[in-house]
């Protein structure tokens, strides 16, 4: 009986959030900054014939702005190599492929892509990017976070990383020759070289000479024989599949998961975890909120909507508003640590989205609603005098009609009638 009732104050504060704060109806239009960065926005670093690059700078009013770029390649194309200026962790969305990567001394090494694949490449690091001849066509897109750490920041000064030719152009050529001991020609062959894209055709036979060129030149700063002859006694990057896993949690609504340090060790010093949720049509997850993380979040696939509510902490309540919001795939939005928020998909379609989380701890989020909540603990008086209502209120709310959540489930996904959004 007592656990009924606690669970009533638990639809009780549900329903509150979700329908009677004054967040309710204050949506964009209030707000000059848009909590939502869509595709469009994103700003364009590299547009050639055979792909792209973009990038989104995302911020939450207190720390430096985050920093994530997305890369797109047309099947059977290079991106070609770059020096990291900071580690990278990279999501790969759709395609297949292969990176290629080089560390220090170790030599250069490849390991195949596809999607569900989570990797980390360190500070410093070469790599460059081939996507595979596929036979459905499918371009090869990759998400990828810079994550700013006390020992490891990115700096929007010098960017995320710098082309192998911008480097070596930059110098005279006297200065090349010198150091890398090379024949004039060569040299000059590639400091007379007028901008040429990032990323090219795989097998052109233009872009072959000049691809030799920057192998020749990755060649002769790690001081190992690679090229054609790809080194097998480099590191093994580590790497990790979503899909090849099982999720955290699991129900008709949908699944959910987190993938940390646990599941791959080389996140733990980037201090960056990721999660995916895949709600079905018509599906919640519910209230909750992060204690340990602020979440960078891109929807994947569907539309849907997302509350995020603000804590009483802010004593300047314009730097925080209550906010109610759709999203379709290609939006990103961030969720700042201790924010309550939900998600939602619509009726008519799934929403799945993936998410990079700054704490690579695994931080449980915590539910307003469902066995794990922390207000399960406490007492459906004190709720109510927190909320300044009577139980009588209480119990005709619980009476009207006005809930219609069909059904409860305590993982935190649940049925959810979208005409409530
Ligand atoms: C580079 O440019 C210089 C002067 O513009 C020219 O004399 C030289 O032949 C060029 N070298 C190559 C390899 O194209
Ligand atoms: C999400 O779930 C829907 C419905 O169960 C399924 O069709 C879709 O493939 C899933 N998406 C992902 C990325 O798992
Ligand atoms: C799904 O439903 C939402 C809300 O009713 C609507 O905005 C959206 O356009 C619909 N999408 C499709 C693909 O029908
Ligand atoms: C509770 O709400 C009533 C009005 O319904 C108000 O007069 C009272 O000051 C509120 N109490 C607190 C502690 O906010």
């Amino acid at each position: 009986m007592l656990k009924m009732e606690h669970r009533n104050a638990f639809w009780f504060l549900l329903f509150l959030f979700l329908t009677t704060l004054p967040f309710q109806g204050k949506a964009l239009s209030n707000e000059n900054v848009s909590p939502v960065v869509e595709k469009h926005q994103r700003k364009t670093l590299i547009e050639t014939e055979y792909g792209s690059v973009s990038a989104v700078e995302i911020q939450d009013g207190f720390r430096p702005p985050y920093h994530l770029q997305f890369f797109t390649l047309d099947p059977n194309s290079l991106f070609l190599p770059v020096l990291l200026h900071a580690d990278m962790v990279f999501y790969v969305h759709t395609g297949n492929g292969k990176l290629f990567w080089a560390e220090e001394d170790d030599g250069i090494s490849s390991i195949n892509i596809r999607p569900g694949d989570i990797t980390r490449l360190k500070t410093g690091s070469v790599f460059y990017l081939q996507s595979n001849l596929d036979t459905a066509r499918q371009k090869l897109r990759i998400f990828a976070m810079f994550p700013s750490t006390d020992h490891n920041n990115y700096d929007p000064s010098i960017g995320a990383y710098s082309r192998i030719n911008e480097l070596f152009r930059g110098f005279d050529k006297r200065i090349m020759q010198a150091a890398l001991q090379a024949p004039e020609e060569l040299v000059e062959a590639i400091t007379n070289k007028t901008e040429t894209p990032a990323i090219v055709h795989a097998v052109s036979k233009e872009q072959t000479k000049f691809w030799e060129l920057e192998v020749w030149f990755l060649n002769s700063i790690l001081g190992r024989e690679i090229g054609n002859a790809i080194s097998s006694n480099g590191k093994k990057l580590k790497s990790y599949n979503i899909f090849d896993n099982d999720p955290d949690f699991q129900n008709c609504y949908g699944w959910s998961l987190t993938v940390t340090h646990k599941q791959l060790k080389s996140l733990k010093p980037t201090n960056i975890g990721l999660l995916m949720v895949n709600l079905t049509a018509g599906s919640m997850m519910g209230p909750h909120w992060n204690p340990g993380a602020t979440e960078i979040i891109m929807v994947l696939q569907g539309e849907g909507m997302v509350r995020v509510v603000c804590g009483s902490s802010y004593t300047d309540k314009s730097k925080c508003q209550n906010m109610r919001f759709k999203v379709k795939e290609g939006d990103i939005f961030l969720v700042p640590r201790f924010h309550p928020m939900a998600q939602m998909s619509f009726n008519n379609d799934s929403l799945v989205f993936m998410g990079f989380s700054t704490t690579v701890k695994k931080t449980y989020p915590q539910f307003l609603a469902g066995k794990k909540s922390v207000f399960q603990t406490i007492d459906k008086h004190i709720m109510a005098t927190s909320l300044n209502v009577t139980k009588t209120t209480i119990e005709q709310l619980l009476d009207s009609q006005g809930l219609r959540f069909a059904e409860f489930v305590d993982n935190g996904i649940n049925k959810f009638s979208s005409s409530l959004q």
